[in-house]
């Protein structure tokens, strides 16, 4: 039985420190940029849970008589596609093409999320949408007054209170097992609501394949994973084992992780403390490298920075990028993507002018 793991996000109270150049002498900029050119030409399938990812802005207008709570004035909703469906949004932003693969609800959520990605001119032939199944919405409120910054005073979930029906399960696993097929990599992103599963991802037929696991890392032992991209408070869940500032503790979290799932490569995201890779070497002992964040460690908006990272790192493997380099990639893009407000992504573009200025830098 996995346990739910307690998310613990490292917002630092100082001021901005700017950790930087995330790029040591052995990184080959050119060669990352020779990568970022190649993203258009890969196929990625995507399959996991899709999530709507709603937020209402409003001013602060009073006090309510009713009650001693905030009223405030609704300014704008925006809706953005979360969980699966951002790591889907992100690759489309990347240039890549995509196979999402997954379930909506025949409800106002699963429509803005099916009619986000085809004005995005994404396939959205392998979403589902079935009466029997609500979409996941994760609507944050957020209060500011005229020229202040705005702050999420409450954030209501709605989600799925049955587990995915097995009819629909089977659907799924025949839509991503078709897919697969035809991409140069599959990503799972399972935050278990039941569209993404270990019995599903042993049956795929892929080149590779990346996880990110909210609640079951374990559980994908023997599944076929290459690579599997956990936070550190869900590396720490997975084993009922605290890493705290120990870096002798993850790197025995690191490696056993490695091994339980024979997992080619381990990228363990770590907030601002930045990133751990661990690479199983055939026939040899396991490495393990850490990579400091690129840029301020006072982030804007956290919501999702998982999976932009999962996305440019897979991206990256399936454009032929080593473990190394795919999450010197993904670096960069966690650090782009934490200064932007709201769950966003980041684009090819964006990716390409940091590693340049990197390589002006370099010189
Ligand atoms: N406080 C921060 N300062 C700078 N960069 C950050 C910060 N938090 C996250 N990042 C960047 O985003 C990446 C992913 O963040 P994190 O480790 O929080 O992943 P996560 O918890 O899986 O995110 P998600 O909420 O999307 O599941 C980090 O590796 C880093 O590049
Ligand atoms: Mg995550």
């Amino acid at each position: 039985m996995s346990v739910r793991p307690r998310k613990i996000k490292r917002h630092s109270r100082t001021a901005a420190r700017f950790v930087g150049r995330a790029t040591d002498a052995t990184v080959d900029l050119t060669r990352l940029l020779d990568i970022v050119a190649s993203f258009p030409r890969q196929t990625i399938c995507v399959v996991g849970d899709f999530v709507l990812d709603q937020f209402v802005s409003g001013e602060i207008s009073r006090v309510s008589r009713e009650a001693p709570v905030l009223i405030l004035r609704h300014r704008r909703t925006e809706s953005y596609p979360g969980g699966a469906s951002n790591a889907v949004n992100n690759l489309a932003d990347l240039g890549a093409r995509v196979l999402p693969v997954g379930v909506v609800g025949d409800d106002e959520a699963g429509k803005t999320l099916l009619e986000y990605f085809r004005r995005k001119r994404v396939n959205v032939s392998g979403i589902l949408r079935s009466h029997d199944w609500v979409t996941s919405t994760k609507t944050r409120y957020l209060a500011g007054w005229t020229h202040t910054a705005e702050q999420q005073v409450l954030r209501v979930d709605r989600e799925p209170r049955e587990q995915l029906p097995t009819r629909i399960q089977d659907s799924v696993e025949s839509k991503a097992r078709k897919a697969a097929k035809s991409a140069d990599a599959v990503l799972i992103s399972d935050y278990g609501l039941g569209a993404a599963s270990p019995a599903l991802v042993r049956s795929l037929d892929a080149k590779r394949i990346t996880l990110d696991s909210r609640y079951r890392l374990l559980d994908y032992r023997d599944a076929g994973v290459t690579a599997a991209t956990p936070n550190e408070p869900e590396l720490e869940a997975a084993y009922h084992s605290a890493i705290g500032v120990d870096a002798r503790k993850l790197e025995e979290l690191g490696r056993r992780a490695l091994s339980d799932l024979s997992l080619q490569a381990l990228l363990v995201t770590r907030g601002k403390d930045g990133m751990a890779v661990f690479e199983s070497g055939a026939g040899k002992e396991a490495r393990s490298h850490n990579i400091l964040i690129y840029g301020p460690d006072v982030p804007v908006d956290v919501t999702g920075a998982g999976d932009t990272v999962i996305a440019v790192f897979t991206l990256a493997l399936a454009a032929g990028a080593s473990y190394l380099e795919a999450a010197h990639l993904a670096n960069y893009a966690g650090g782009i993507v934490v200064m932007k407000r709201r769950t966003a992504t980041v684009t090819r573009a964006e990716l390409d002018a940091v590693l340049r200025r990197e390589a002006t830098a370099q010189r």
